[in-house]
């Protein structure tokens, strides 16, 4: 259901200290925490030994001390000390996963380790530019993480960012080998209340009609950018100048925990009125209410999915995004599986 040869964010940097941390990403437990000098360790979180968690234990050190018989292990994942023995079993380690760190988040690397490029990590430094602030917050959905739907707003967000304008002007949906764009642009509307309020934060006399943007970046196989904004009606953001604008990204990384659970990190991140904490805190309150928005649908859906087992959904138009997003996951997974059935092929072969 997904694949592993990918960095996903498995935790905001400030949460991974010298307090071990247990998370699971794609079905794998694994136990989180920095070394004494700052690095970020990712372990599996199951002693070689009578496979406990290690994040019932304790540090000492950079070193991971299992809390059941005392196994210690490096950074690296090898045994370093075993209870009452001098010789330390050869085969002692856990396995250890390559880290990035990288735009807040701690990214890991849950497939073939050889494989895992820095260079591959998705772009999501609006968190950490010095020309944007923002700030975000996680969801744990109960839902499999391939539910997340692009095109959704008018009617669960009503209240705050949709608007009727949003579900019918067209849209253009683009695409390559790892990415989908879906980007939408209406002229002359009325800004929806969250937009007007952001509008006002830099304009505040200004009360007339916006060109309003959504341009929704999809990566495989689970980060989502969204570009969106609101701009003074006529003053040319269509054709690039947004100076007469508020501009902001959502920011969404989306961490399989099994299948039918996720880790769902967001941010909103904005450029204008950069030194004012008021607006950070007020947008990712406002932001959170959208998400529980989200939240309660998805996992909502979960549960009907599971009552109703081999359903085929049907697709409007407006999933055409959503399509191509799962297409691309589903190449990503292809890819793996028959490079596994490949390897298995060559050694029944040479068994032969
Ligand atoms: S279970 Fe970890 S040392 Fe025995
Ligand atoms: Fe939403």
């Amino acid at each position: 259901m997904f694949p592993l040869n990918a960095w996903y964010a498995v935790a905001w940097d400030v949460e991974v200290g010298r307090k071990l941390l247990s998370r699971t990403v794609c079905g794998r437990p694994v136990v989180l925490y920095r070394t004494q000098e700052g690095r970020a360790v990712a372990l599996a979180d199951t002693c070689w030994h009578r496979l406990v968690p290690l994040s019932m234990g304790s540090l000492h050190g950079d070193e991971l001390q299992c809390g059941y018989h005392g196994i210690r292990y490096g950074a690296d994942g090898r045994a370093t000390h075993m209870p009452a023995q001098e010789t330390i079993n050869p085969s002692a380690c856990v396995r250890s996963y390559p880290l990035v760190e990288r735009h807040r988040y701690i990214w890991i690397w849950t497939g073939d380790p050889a494989l895992a490029a820095p260079s591959l990590v998705p772009d999501l430094h609006w968190n950490d530019d010095p020309e944007w602030a923002g700030d975000g917050r996680t969801i744990h959905a109960e839902c499999d993480y391939r539910l997340m739907d692009l095109t959704h707003e008018t009617f669960l967000h009503g209240s705050s960012i949709g608007n009727a304008e949003l579900n019918e002007v067209p849209f253009e949906v683009t695409h390559t080998d790892r990415t989908v764009t879906v980007s939408r642009w209406m002229y002359g509307i009325q800004a929806p209340p969250f937009w007007a309020a952001q509008l006002a934060n830099r304009f505040p006399d200004y009360g007339g009609p916006v060109d309003r943007w959504q341009r929704i970046t999809f990566e495989a196989p689970s980060t989502i950018r969204i570009d969106v904004g609101v701009a003074k009606a006529g003053t040319g953001a269509p054709e690039g100048d947004r100076s007469q604008g508020v501009n902001g990204y959502v920011l969404n990384a989306l961490t399989p925990e099994t299948d039918r659970t996720c880790h769902y990190f967001w941010a909103f991140a904005r450029n204008y009125a950069l030194g004012d904490q008021r607006i950070t805190t007020q947008l990712r309150e406002g932001v959170s209410g959208v998400f529980f928005e989200d939240e309660t649908m998805l996992n909502a859906q979960q549960r009907a999915i599971e009552a109703n087992p081999g359903y085929e959904f049907y697709n409007l138009n407006i999933d055409a995004g959503g399509m191509w997003a799962r297409r691309l996951i589903q190449r990503m997974i292809d890819a793996e599986t028959e490079g596994v059935g490949t390897a298995a092929t060559e050694v029944a072969r040479a068994g032969r």
